[in-house]
C-alpha cells in the first residue's frame, strides 16, 4: 500500500471481530507512532495498552457516565452527549479488543501535537496492516481521573491525550467524504 492509499483509505472503524491483536502487531504500531515528528525532539509520548476486556467495559461505562453527567468529553472541550452515546448497550470502544492510550507529561506547548502526530502514524500503520482504528475522544475525561490513571498505569504527572482503539474490522467501512481544502490565501 502506498502512503496516499493509506491516507485516503483509512476510516474510523466502529465494528470489530473478537480477534485479539497480538503483541508483535501492537509493537509494530507503537514503533510507527514514535517515528512521528516531535517538537524539539522531545519524544514526549508514552503508551498504555489495555486489552483486558473487563477493564475496557468498565472504562466505557465510566466514560459514558461522565458524559451523561454533562462533563466535557475533553478538558476545555464541549459536551457531545446524545441518547445514542449514553444508551446502556452502547460500548464506547465498539467492543474493540485493544485500546492504546497516548500520554505525555505536559512539559511544553507542543506536547499534545507530538501525541496527535504519533496517533496518525499509528492509525495509518494499522490500516496498512489490515487493522481498524478509531480515536475515542469520549474516553479522555475518564482516563484522566486519578482512579483510571492508577488502574491502567498512567503516572499521576502524565496526561492521557489520545485513546485509540485497534482491532480487526468486522466489515469494510464505507468512505466518508471530505470538503475540499479551504484555502484562505495563496500569495
Ligand atoms: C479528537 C477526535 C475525537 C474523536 N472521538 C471519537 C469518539 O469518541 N467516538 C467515535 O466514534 N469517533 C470519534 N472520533 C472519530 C471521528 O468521528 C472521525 O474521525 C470522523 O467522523 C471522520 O471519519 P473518518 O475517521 O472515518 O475519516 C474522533 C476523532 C477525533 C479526531
Amino acid at each position: 500500500m502506498n502512503i496516499n492509499e493509506a491516507i485516503t483509505g483509512r476510516r474510523s472503524v466502529r465494528d470489530y471481530t473478537p480477534t485479539k491483536i497480538d503483541d508483535v502487531a501492537v509493537r509494530q504500531l507503537l514503533e510507527a507512532a514514535v517515528h512521528a515528528p516531535t517538537a524539539i525532539h522531545e519524544e514526549s509520548w508514552a503508551f498504555v495498552v489495555v486489552q483486558d476486556k473487563s477493564l475496557l467495559n468498565r472504562l466505557s461505562d465510566h466514560a459514558k457516565a461522565l458524559l451523561n453527567s454533562g462533563a466535557p468529553i475533553h478538558p476545555g472541550g464541549l459536551s457531545h452527549a446524545s441518547d445514542h452515546l449514553v444508551a446502556p448497550e452502547f460500548n464506547a470502544f465498539y467492543n474493540a479488543t485493544t485500546l492504546i492510550v497516548i500520554c505525555a507529561k505536559l512539559t511544553g506547548a507542543f506536547v499534545s501535537a507530538d501525541c496527535w502526530l504519533a496517533a496518525q502514524n499509528l492509525m495509518l500503520a494499522a490500516y496498512s496492516q489490515g487493522l481498524g482504528t478509531c480515536v475515542i475522544g469520549l474516553a479522555v475525561s475518564a482516563l484522566n481521573t486519578p482512579q483510571w490513571k492508577k488502574e491502567i498505569g498512567i503516572p499521576e504527572d502524565m496526561t492521557a491525550f489520545v485513546p485509540i482503539i485497534v482491532g480487526v474490522p468486522a466489515h469494510p467501512t464505507p468512505p466518508v467524504s471530505r470538503k475540499p481544502p479551504n484555502i484562505l490565501s495563496w500569495k
